[in-house]
């Protein structure tokens, strides 16, 4: 008994200068969920998944929307670094896409029609005379089932949908899978796959708006950005990308070197005023099709960095200028103009009508396979 009591204090004594000595990990990662309400006569939950070092992704399978994102700044503080709100009824009423899955067609197509294989097919239309992130009722606004079969030793959240053949306009049953992973490096992985039985057009992406200074911790204008990227993809005044590959050298669109986001915004440009600010696809700077560095961003009264990683060729910068403080998010806070920005990886808007640019089509027997990490550190 005595030997008992020896071993276990003994133990305990090397747990604890174990965990004094290190400054992570300091928590294992868990998973749990809870109820969040009921859609279309489905359950939905909010998952959340904490790290070894406690940051935190709050995810539902409503539209697959991240909640909340907590992130330690310089001083191991963590804030809530993305906007959206306290309640499933707020999503389900009026949402800039909030941290959601976009899809089946991330961004814009222009008049909503494209021609597949010598057949046009015609979307929804719910952008003026475009279609926008899916039509009417794209992946942001669907219950996505639960996957709970997959394991990993980070904390994960598998979603599948199926989208039916004819769906907001497009062709084929499109069966997507998206999986979130908190990894143990403060990255948020996102792994989407996609088949198809018929061809058809797939270009899935998340749209959350982050402030690294925190949700409603006043407009994003300071935010250093870096984007790898040597030309973007000048728009009309639908925001559809005219099909130029344009340089961004000498132009407010160069990011090559890091850029408060408001030092140029305000400059006299004409894809300026068409954005009403930034609201453009870069096209990265990549070789071959490896994950590589697109985006980092710096925030210097916290310190917070997020890096963005992808395997997609495009990237779209949004500024936040639709919002216009009519949106009362987390805690009561109303979102001002350009509080939040988004970094969409993507294929490039209006592909299915721009032969030139990388393909979209999903034929049956492949597989559409992306994958972006948002990576944050402090400094
Ligand atoms: C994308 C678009 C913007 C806007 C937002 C949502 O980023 O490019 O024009 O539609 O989504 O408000």
């Amino acid at each position: 008994m005595k030997d008992i009591s020896v071993f276990f204090v003994s133990l305990g004594i090397i747990a604890a200068v174990w965990l004094a000595g290190c400054s992570s990990p300091r928590t294992l990662p868990s998973k749990s969920r809870s109820p969040f309400g009921t859609v279309d006569g489905k359950e939905v939950f909010v998952f959340t998944l904490r790290n070894a070092h406690g940051m935190e992704a709050r995810i539902t399978n409503y539209g697959g929307i991240v909640v909340s994102l907590l992130v330690p700044d310089r001083n191991k503080n963590f804030g809530d670094v993305v906007l959206g709100y306290d309640s499933l009824a707020s999503y389900e009423k009026k949402t800039p896409y909030f941290g959601a899955i976009v899809g089946r067609y991330a961004n814009r197509i222009g008049k909503g029609r494209f021609t597949l294989n010598g057949t046009e097919y015609k979307l929804a239309l719910n952008d003026g005379a475009n279609t926008l992130h899916g039509g009417l009722k794209g992946f942001d606004k669907v219950v996505w089932d639960i996957d709970e079969s997959t394991s990993s030793k980070e904390p994960t959240l598998a979603l599948t949908y199926v989208s039916s053949d004819g769906e907001e306009g497009y062709p084929g049953t499109l069966t997507a899978r998206v999986v979130y992973t908190l990894t143990d490096s403060n990255g948020l992985r996102i792994d989407y796959k996609a088949t198809a039985d018929k061809p058809t057009v797939v270009n899935i992406t998340h749209h959350s708006y982050f402030n690294l200074a925190g949700s409603g911790k006043g407009d994003i204008l300071g935010h250093e950005l870096f984007l790898n990227a040597e030309r973007f993809t000048p728009i009309d005044s639908g925001l559809i990308p005219t099909g130029e590959l344009r340089k961004v050298e000498g132009t407010p669109m160069d990011f090559r070197t890091p850029t408060p986001i408001g030092a140029r915004i305000q400059n006299q440009d004409e894809q300026l005023r068409l954005g009403r600010g930034y609201d453009h696809n870069w096209v990265l700077n990549r070789t071959g099709h490896e994950i590589s560095l697109a985006a980092r961003v710096t925030e210097k009264t916290s310190g917070r960095v997020m890096e963005v990683w992808t395997t997609e060729p495009g990237l779209q910068f949004y500024s936040g200028n639709f919002l216009d403080g009519t949106n009362i998010g987390k805690g009561g806070t109303v979102y001002q103009h350009r509080t939040g920005f988004c970094l969409e990886s993507q294929h490039f808007p209006d592909s299915p009508n721009k032969p030139d640019f990388p393909s979209v089509v999903l034929n049956p027997g492949s597989t559409y396979t992306s994958t972006t990490v948002y990576k944050f550190t402090a400094q």
